[in-house]
């Protein structure tokens, strides 16, 4: 024990930024894609309630997940996450325009939407009216007519598998080619699953919310599980209101 006091004190959206801020480019000066997930769960590992996360999660949750979101390039989210969350397109933020500006990002990220089937609505303000064009990542195989669905709309299909499905190594390359490096994914649980199984994650930051939902609720990964444990690193830890904002890194 000691007797140092403790100050308690909300952190600024210019502190928070700073504190999370992206890895810079390596020694030779490019800048490598970083992908980071951003997830909430319960303390008995419930990702959603009635489907939803905003039950689990909280103002300052938001604040970072709302900072998060400003020092990305794209937000990776899977299909199911945009319907039952009915995405909308990431919004400017008057708080983050200068540091976006500094580091040659446009006004919001983009959001890229990850989907085989595409049975997405394509008539969403997501797709028609974004501030920077939604991507949707997807497989060669992908249904043509969706494809057609998807560009009328105005979104930029990416193709990154050769079925229908997109492989996750080759949807951070194919993102880093078009100058995505600073890669936030939001889940949901099956794409993450896919993410860490294929070994793209390299940062994993995780709201503990302190609340029990028992239930059947999906956890934050879902899939198969991977052959070996995958270790990560604590890089950094938050609280407010009993809440854990943890940040974890690929050691
Ligand atoms: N706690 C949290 O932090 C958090 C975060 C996000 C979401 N959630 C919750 O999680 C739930 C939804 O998550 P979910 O796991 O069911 O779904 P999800 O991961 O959001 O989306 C799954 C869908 O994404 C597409 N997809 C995934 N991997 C793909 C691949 N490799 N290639 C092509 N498409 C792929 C498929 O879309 P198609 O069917 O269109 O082909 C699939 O049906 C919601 O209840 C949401 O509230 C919680």
């Amino acid at each position: 024990m000691t007797d140092e006091t403790v100050t308690h004190r909300e952190w600024s959206l210019a502190e928070l930024a700073a504190a999370y801020a992206y890895p810079g480019p390596t020694a030779g000066g490019r800048p490598v894609p970083w992908l980071r997930a951003n997830m909430v769960s319960t303390l008995d590992g419930a990702a959603q309630h009635e489907g939803r996360s905003q039950p689990i999660s909280s103002a300052a949750d938001m604040r970072i997940f709302g900072t998060l979101r400003a020092l990305a390039d794209v937000v990776i989210v899977g299909a199911e996450t945009v319907r039952q969350e009915v995405y909308r397109p990431a919004r400017a933020r008057a708080e983050f325009a200068e540091q976006r500006k500094a580091a040659g990002q446009g006004p919001a990220p983009a959001i890229a939407v990850v989907s085989g089937r595409l049975d997405l609505d394509f008539s969403l303000p997501l797709f028609t009216s974004p501030l920077v064009p939604t991507l949707v990542l997807t497989g060669a195989a992908a249904p043509a007519d969706r494809v057609a669905a998807a560009e009328k709309a105005g979104a930029r299909v990416v193709i990154a598998g050769d079925g229908v499905g997109v492989e996750p190594a080759r949807a951070v390359r194919a993102l880093g080619d078009l100058g995505y490096t600073r890669l936030l994914t939001e889940g949901g649980p099956r794409l993450l699953g896919q993410l860490v199984a294929a070994g793209v994650l390299d940062e994993l930051c995780l709201t503990v919310s302190p609340m029990l939902t028992a239930g059947d609720a999906q956890r934050i990964a879902g899939g198969p599980s991977v052959a070996v444990p995958q270790r990560f690193v604590l890089a950094s830890l938050l609280e407010e209101e009993g809440f854990l904002f943890t940040r974890y890194q690929r050691s």
